[in-house]
């Protein structure tokens, strides 16, 4: 039986995508294996996680391949020469255009800091927070063309806490966001692997 081969876009910090390498590492992902990392951006803190937790990584802004188009031409091949089976955007912050999409539809899924179809878009927490409501939360979904738009897999509730300031917030969300992601990619790749 083969693996289900995992890539990670992200562009920022890269808590979530070293929580997927970590869940892999405790036999938490089931036949799931992350072997690629993705990010628009060679400078993000991601990248060098990447390479501390010796995962393979391509990493490449846009504007360096002459747009969005090619650069998502670049990253597919990418994806199929590293035979992935699942795609997971783990604080990756663009919109996938349809190179990508119409490759992965259905094997891609978006972690999003929100209760969607709560607080779609940027800064979904400093959304929830300006909007002073009594809970927001955390969702995976898959991808589509609409923004944070596709078919939701699970959620979680998350109560804000009166008087809390934003980074309290956000590491709590951090925290379950760690919790679920791994969850639901299991999930899925005891799904894929009986498709394989
Ligand atoms: C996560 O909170 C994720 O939900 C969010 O970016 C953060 C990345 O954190 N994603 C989005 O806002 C996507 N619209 P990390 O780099 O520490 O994993």
């Amino acid at each position: 039986m083969s693996a289900v081969n995992i890539a990670v876009l992200a562009s920022g910090t890269g808590s979530n995508f070293r929580r997927l390498v970590e869940a892999e590492r405790q036999g938490q992902l089931g036949d799931g294996k992350v072997v690629l990392l993705v990010s628009d951006r060679p400078d993000a803190p991601v990248m060098e996680l990447a390479a501390s937790m010796g995962i393979s990584f391509f990493a490449k802004n846009p504007k360096m391949l002459g747009g969005k188009e090619a650069w998502e031409q670049q990253v597919r091949e990418e994806l199929a020469t590293a035979s992935i089976d699942l795609v997971v955007l783990a604080g990756f912050m663009r919109l996938i255009g349809p190179v990508l999409l119409n490759a992965y539809r259905g094997k891609m899924i978006n972690l999003h800091p929100s209760f969607l179809p709560e607080f779609k878009g940027k800064d979904a927490i400093g959304q929830a927070l300006l909007a002073g409501v009594p809970e927001t939360g955390v969702s995976v979904h898959y991808v589509s063309e609409a923004l944070d738009g596709g078919e939701v897999i699970d959620q979680v509730r998350v109560r804000m806490i009166p008087g809390e300031d934003r980074d309290t917030l956000e590491a709590r969300i951090h925290a379950v966001e760690h919790e679920l992601l791994p969850k639901v990619v299991k999930n899925l790749c005891d799904k894929l692997i009986k498709e394989k």
